[in-house]
């Protein structure tokens, strides 16, 4: 097959090139042409396990955590648990140091069933019940970053007597998805700091006894540029300047929130994560020191930046199917469905966001990709989309493994059963050893929640 009349450009991929940045560290390719990951054949990890299976790398999980931390320490990184969060990789990133940002319950329960120190959690969300504030309480988490004068008010209540952060929507438009751009003043989030909002916010806090030690933002996700969290560092100091001369409150800590951006494709040119963090907490320092007031502790809390590169989301090729450019599809090429074995329901990233991906065939790196496809999943939805052109070899047929990487991120942990389709396993590579960290769900799984009629 040929994509005869493609608008797309007519280049093909081959080994090297077959093993781009996307992949994890440890990727590689065997001499029969199989990916390897973690020093596990990809082929042999999936007919172990099954298909769909989410293969991810300790090495590539464990340097990305460490690039982080150093101008800013390990327990004030704190890896956003929503990107992915199980008790594995929540026990890997405790044995680094990482500190942890939970945003529910579940999260948080999670966390502490893996031994987290709660000393280095920090509780977010918009909306969190009194029940997960006296969870978070009582389970002695460090800090809680407030959100809403409700939430002040609850906090009081339940006699909160630790750190309490204070989240700011700083007016910042970061370039990126309007689903996952969060500084801006038009958000369910934080406090704006228009109006003196924010710092009411402050005043309120302190006003409840409440021991208000910092401000918060997060301006957005999948972000390559630096400049948005430098102006949300600037506008913070204004406010903690503010808050010094007319409440004598001292900013004590800057938690900058996450938002650093990976690679998804090859035209992606990911910023290297210690290098921004470094430049962004010099400007934040600068920023406190230049307004005369003391330099508070700097906090990041990535997520996508840590856990994305390390996962590659491994299906089974079910169907390949051409629908011939005759026969009216909108698109200016032949378009071939190649549909395989998970879909919307274990990454629905496509479906929300319009994300691109890389796919290659981890049966056979080294063929030579020339065929522009749509990869498709098993859901009874045409939205069901993982991939929209991609280039694959042209024999691609079914029994191929397809793999598709830096899905370690917002893929296992906004999965669903939509359709009753068991959530796929997330098997931990490292060193040749394969191991499950999270078990694929059976259809009695699928099934524990329902009450039959009796
Ligand atoms: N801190 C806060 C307060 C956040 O809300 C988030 C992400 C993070 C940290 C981590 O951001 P990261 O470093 O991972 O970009 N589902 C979307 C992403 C939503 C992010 C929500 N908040 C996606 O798949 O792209």
């Amino acid at each position: 097959m040929d994509a005869a009349g493609s608008s797309l450009p007519a280049t093909s991929r081959a080994s090297p090139d077959a093993v781009p940045d996307v992949f994890p560290d440890t990727a590689e390719i065997s001499p029969a042409g199989h990916l390897i990951v973690g020093g596990c054949d990809v082929t042999v990890v999936a007919g172990d396990h099954g298909t769909p299976v989410i293969v991810f790398d300790r090495q590539t999980l464990e340097r990305r955590a460490r690039a982080f931390c150093g101008d800013v320490p390990a327990a004030n990184v704190l890896y956003a648990g929503k990107a992915f969060c199980c008790v594995a990789v929540c026990a890997i990133l405790r044995d680094l140091g990482l500190g942890l940002d939970v945003c529910t319950g579940g999260e948080l329960a999670t966390a502490l069933a893996a031994g987290f120190p709660p000393e280095r959690i920090v509780f977010h969300g918009n909306n969190k019940s009194v029940e997960e504030l006296a969870m978070a309480r009582d389970a002695g988490v460090a800090r809680v970053v407030a959100d809403s004068f409700d939430e002040l008010r609850r906090l009081a209540e339940i006699g909160w007597d630790r750190k309490v952060l204070v989240r700011v929507t700083p007016g910042v438009e970061a370039h990126t998805h309007e689903y996952v751009q969060t500084g801006h003043e038009d958000s369910k989030f934080g406090f704006t700091l228009a109006d003196g909002i924010a710092l009411a916010a402050l005043r309120a806090g302190a006003g409840q006894n409440l021991d208000v030690v910092g401000l918060h933002a997060h301006i957005g996700s999948q972000i390559f540029e630096k400049e948005g969290f430098e102006l949300a560092a600037a506008r913070l100091a204004g406010l903690a300047a503010d808050a010094q001369e007319s409440l004598g409150l001292e900013v004590r800590e800057l938690d900058l929130g996450g938002g650093f951006g990976i690679a998804y494709t090859r035209d992606d040119e990911a910023p290297e994560p210690a290098e921004l963090v470094a430049s962004i907490a010099a400007v934040a320092r600068r920023a406190f020191s230049d307004r005369g007031l003391p330099v508070p502790t700097i906090l990041f809390e990535p997520g996508r930046a840590i856990a994305g590169p390390a996962g590659v989301t491994v299906y089974r090729v079910g169907t390949v199917k051409r629908i011939p450019r005759a026969r009216g599809h909108a698109g200016q090429h032949d378009r071939v469905y190649v549909s395989v074995d998970g879909g919307m329901s274990d990454n629905p990233r496509y479906a929300l966001y319009r994300a691109t991906y890389e796919a290659a065939l981890a049966n056979r790196m080294e063929d030579p990709a020339t065929l522009w496809c749509s990869v498709a999943g098993k859901h009874c939805e045409s939205g069901d989309i993982l991939i929209e052109d991609v280039l694959l070899p042209d024999d691609v047929a079914p029994g191929d493994l397809l793999c598709i990487p830096a899905t370690g991120a917002y893929t296992y942990s906004m999965a669903s059963n939509y359709n009753r389709l068991p959530r796929p396993p997330v098997v931990l590579v490292d060193g040749g050893q394969a191991r499950v960290i999270v078990r694929r769900e059976t259809y009695e799984d699928v099934l524990r929640l329902d009450v039959p009629l009796t």
